[in-house]
C-alpha cells in the first residue's frame, strides 16, 4: 500500500492518504502535548508502543464484537486503517474517580465508582474540548441518537473488555477517551487509538500510574512506564 500525500497531522499521528481512496495510512509520533497543547515534550518509544498497543486492543475488540477502524499494522509506527468520518466526540468513561472528574465533583483520585460513567466532551481545541451532554450533541447536529445510542453501547462493552484483559495483566483500568467514526455507509466504528496516552493505567497492587499522567504531571519515568505497560501487554494478549 503505498503512501500518498499527508492529510493531517494532529498532535500525537500523521495521517496519509493511500492508493483506496476508503483507506488511510495513521503513523504514531513521539510527541506529546497535554492541557490543549500547552504543555508539549517528547516521550522517547511513544509512537511505536501506541501503534502496536492501540492495534492489539483493537483487534481484541474486534474479537469481541466491537467494529473498529484497524485493517493492517504495516510498521512499527504505521498503520493502516478504513476511512471513517470522525465524529466529534470524546467519550470518556471511568471506573475509578480521577483527574477532571474528581475535581468537578470533588471525589478524591481512586475512589471506586458505584458504576461505571459516560461523558462526552465536544473535540473542538479553541473551545478546549467543553463537556456537553446527548441533547447537546443533537442539538448541535454532531450525532444522531441512534449513533448516540449505537456509541454507548460499544463504549461500554470496550470498558468490560478492557477492563478484563488489563486485570489479567495486573493492571486497572481506571478511566479512558474513545473517539468514534463512520465509515463510508454510515457504520460507526471506534477509531482513533486506545494507549497509554488516551487511558489512565495504574499497576493493581502499588496503584502506581502506568500512563501519560506521568508526563502531564512531571512524574518522572515517563518512557518506563510506556515501557512496562507494553511488556505486561505483550505477554498476556492471546
Ligand atoms: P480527564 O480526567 O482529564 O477528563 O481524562 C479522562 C481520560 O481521558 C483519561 O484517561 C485521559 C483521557 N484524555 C484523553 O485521551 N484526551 C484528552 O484530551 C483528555 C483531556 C483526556
Ligand atoms: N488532551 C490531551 C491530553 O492531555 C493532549 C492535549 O490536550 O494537548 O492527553
Amino acid at each position: 500500500m503505498n503512501k500518498g500525500e499527508m492529510l493531517y497531522e494532529g498532535k500525537a499521528k500523521r495521517v496519509y492518504a493511500t492508493d483506496d481512496p476508503d483507506l488511510l495510512i495513521v503513523s504514531y509520533k513521539d510527541d506529546a502535548t497535554a492541557f490543549n497543547g500547552l504543555k508539549k515534550g517528547t516521550i522517547a518509544g511513544k509512537g511505536v508502543i501506541n501503534n502496536q498497543m492501540s492495534n492489539a486492543l483493537m483487534r481484541l475488540l474486534e474479537k469481541k464484537g466491537v467494529p473498529t477502524h484497524f485493517v493492517e499494522e504495516l510498521n512499527e509506527r504505521e498503520t493502516l486503517v478504513k476511512k471513517v468520518q470522525i465524529v466529534p466526540l470524546e467519550v470518556i468513561i471511568r471506573n475509578i474517580a480521577a483527574g477532571s472528574f474528581s475535581k468537578h465533583y470533588g471525589v478524591t483520585e481512586g475512589t471506586l465508582l458505584k458504576a461505571p460513567t459516560i461523558e462526552f466532551s465536544y473535540k473542538n481545541d479553541d473551545l478546549g474540548d467543553p463537556l456537553i451532554n446527548e441533547y447537546h450533541v443533537i442539538a448541535l447536529d454532531l450525532a444522531s441518537k441512534e449513533e448516540i445510542e449505537t456509541i454507548k453501547t460499544y463504549a461500554f462493552r470496550v470498558n468490560e473488555e478492557l477492563k478484563a484483559f488489563w486485570l489479567t495483566c495486573g493492571v486497572t483500568l481506571v478511566d479512558f477517551k474513545l473517539e468514534f467514526g463512520r465509515l463510508s455507509d454510515g457504520t460507526i466504528v471506534l477509531a482513533d487509538e486506545i494507549s497509554p496516552d488516551t487511558c489512565r493505567l495504574w499497576d493493581s497492587k502499588t496503584n502506581e500510574k502506568l500512563d501519560k499522567d506521568r508526563f502531564r504531571r512531571d512524574l518522572g519515568g515517563v518512557e518506563e512506564a510506556y515501557q512496562e505497560i507494553m511488556s505486561r501487554l505483550e505477554s498476556h494478549i492471546g
